[in-house]
């Protein structure tokens, strides 16, 4: 995967020249950190979410799949703790103005030190060789030491800091490890304060205050508060999980790095219901289980790897994230959360309604506990196209820029290209298009040059291109052209509809 600054302002470009993404009312200037879906990125997202859709609710017996409304009774979010908790500690520098999540800075402090470590690593494997181990050497080396000594002991008073909401000495560390505004270059903070991040509005008739309602922050609430209704009319019996895809919005302050944080995104989130006491197991199972889904797009398994959360959300008893490395840098793709009874239990205590469960096997009634998977649609399409982005120069000399999309997720299958409009061609083509275009998208196009069109199909990931010459008029085969190989291959029209399929086939 290429990585860096360049690469990613070309990706972000890229994703605009070539309809995926465009920046939300772009004729007005923008919005900031909202991004509006295109032809094909429509396509590429609604692709992702059937592919995740089916690899929770068809192919496990035991999840169903719900759609709650985006506004909920206010009380759903006092009881869930984020009118009280959901907040960022933020921070401004004086001379630029410009405001900033205090957490992050300090994360990017300590990311700093950890490159550092890694490059010592490398370097030391270069110069040593076959004979170099990693392990004795991390454990040894002073230089690498005393940078894994100083990251212990920030993390150390930053969780508590951030466990004991100690807004003081989260400044007292940002002076104390000297860290400057990266666009004034100074060190002249205010204080750190709490910004809540959820955006509210008012229902029916304005101005009294029991009108105001909030746009959802995370889809997991309306699953909590449907528990009851979809186990009893399911019949559901514990374990089994209900999945949910939705938008959510959080009023983030420092949204940057294009669709990574946004004001408005959408989540993918299952919320899996367990006796108590088995949570740990079900943990275990789930974080397995999510990162076999992410290999299984064909993806390098070197660009996932798991954190384990320093400090845990008021709901949880476990948490660890799924990050990939995007051209910033190893960032979170999706949390796995154990949430314990908080949910549940909050929503009984504000209800005043049981949500208990039953359960047959032990003779007791338990408020279960819940192990969530959340991923963000929008960072998952993100993670695809910065790693499908390539740069490549061909044999010839000339370049290409290809778009690797894991072929069961491009937005287009099949390009039904007739070399030229005459002679029957295009009628032969429209021909082609009707045999596949029920079965997976296909695109038609007749315009410029055959190699010009093969360059516009991989510039959007198109795995296939179907070129229909005057030999098909006489014998019926066409050449069907490999996106990531550019093989070129004969084969009877009547064969292309199944390689294609063969392709394109979910690999769970
Ligand atoms: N229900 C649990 C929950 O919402 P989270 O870690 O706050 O947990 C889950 O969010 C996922 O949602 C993240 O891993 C990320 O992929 C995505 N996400 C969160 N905030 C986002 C934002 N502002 N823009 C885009 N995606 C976001």
């Amino acid at each position: 995967m290429l990585k860096g600054d360049d690469v990613f302002k070309k990706i972000i470009a890229h994703a605009k020249e070539y309809g995926f993404i465009f920046q939300s009312s772009e004729i007005y200037d923008g919005l900031s950190a909202v991004y509006d879906y295109g032809q094909n990125g429509s396509a590429l997202k609604n692709n992702i979410k059937d592919y995740w859709w089916k690899s929770m609710v068809q192919f496990n017996e035991n999840i169903v799949g719900i759609d709650a409304a985006i506004f909920m009774h206010p009380t759903v979010w006092k009881a869930s703790g984020h009118v009280d908790a959901f907040n960022d500690p933020l921070i401004d520098n004086k001379d630029s103005k410009k405001r900033y999540r205090a957490d992050v800075l300090i994360e990017d402090h300590m990311a700093k030190l950890d490159d550092k470590i890694n490059k010592e690593v490398e370097k030391a494997a270069k110069r040593f060789g076959d004979s170099f181990d990693e392990a004795i050497f991390r454990q040894t080396n002073p230089r690498v030491l005393a940078n894994q000594e100083k990251i212990d002991s920030i993390r150390k008073r930053f969780v508590k800091g951030l466990e004991e909401n100690d807004l003081k000495d989260l400044k007292a560390l940002i002076e104390d490890l000297e860290i400057v505004c990266p666009v004034s270059g100074s060190k002249n903070w205010t204080d750190v304060r709490q910004f809540n991040l959820m955006f509210n509005t008012q229902m029916g008739s304005l101005s009294e205050d029991s009108n105001l309602i909030y746009l959802r922050p995370e889809t997991a609430q309306g699953i909590f508060v449907n528990y009851l209704n979809v186990q009893k009319t399911g019949r559901m019996k514990i374990p089994f999980g209900i999945a949910q895809i939705g938008k959510a919005f959080r009023n983030e302050i420092v949204a940057r790095q294009f669709i990574f944080r946004m004001r408005e995104f959408e989540q993918m989130e299952m919320q899996f219901f367990v006796r108590p006491g088995e949570e740990m197991t079900w943990y275990k199972h789930w974080k397995d289980e999510r990162m076999k889904w992410h290999h299984s797009m064909g993806m390098p398994q070197s660009l996932y790897r798991f954190h384990d959360h320093d400090k845990l959300a008021h709901y949880a008893n476990a948490a660890a994230d799924i990050e990939f490395e995007f051209p910033f840098g190893f960032k979170e793709l999706e949390g796995i959360h154990s949430r314990t009874d908080f949910d549940l239990g909050a929503h009984q205590k504000f209800s005043g309604k049981k949500l208990q469960y039953f359960d047959p096997e032990t003779n007791e009634s338990y408020v279960p506990y819940v192990v969530e998977t959340s991923i963000g649609l929008d960072r998952m399409f993100l993670a695809i196209l910065s790693q499908s982005y390539n740069e490549e120069t061909l044999e010839d000399g000339s370049q290409r820029v290809v778009l690797n999309i894991p072929p069961m997720l491009a937005p287009i299958k099949a390009a039904v290209l007739p070399l030229m409009k005459k002679d029957g061609l295009a009628e032969k083509g429209r021909e082609v298009m009707d045999l596949l275009k029920y079965d997976f998208m296909c695109t038609y196009e007749e315009k410029d040059a055959i190699g010009r069109r093969y360059r516009r199909q991989d510039a959007i990931g198109t795995p296939y291109c179907i070129t229909i010459d005057h030999q098909t008029l006489e014998d019926n085969t066409v050449t069907i052209r490999e996106r990531d190989t550019m093989q070129q291959e004969r084969i009877p029209v009547e064969k292309v509809k199944n390689v294609v399929l063969e392709k394109i086939k979910y690999k769970v």
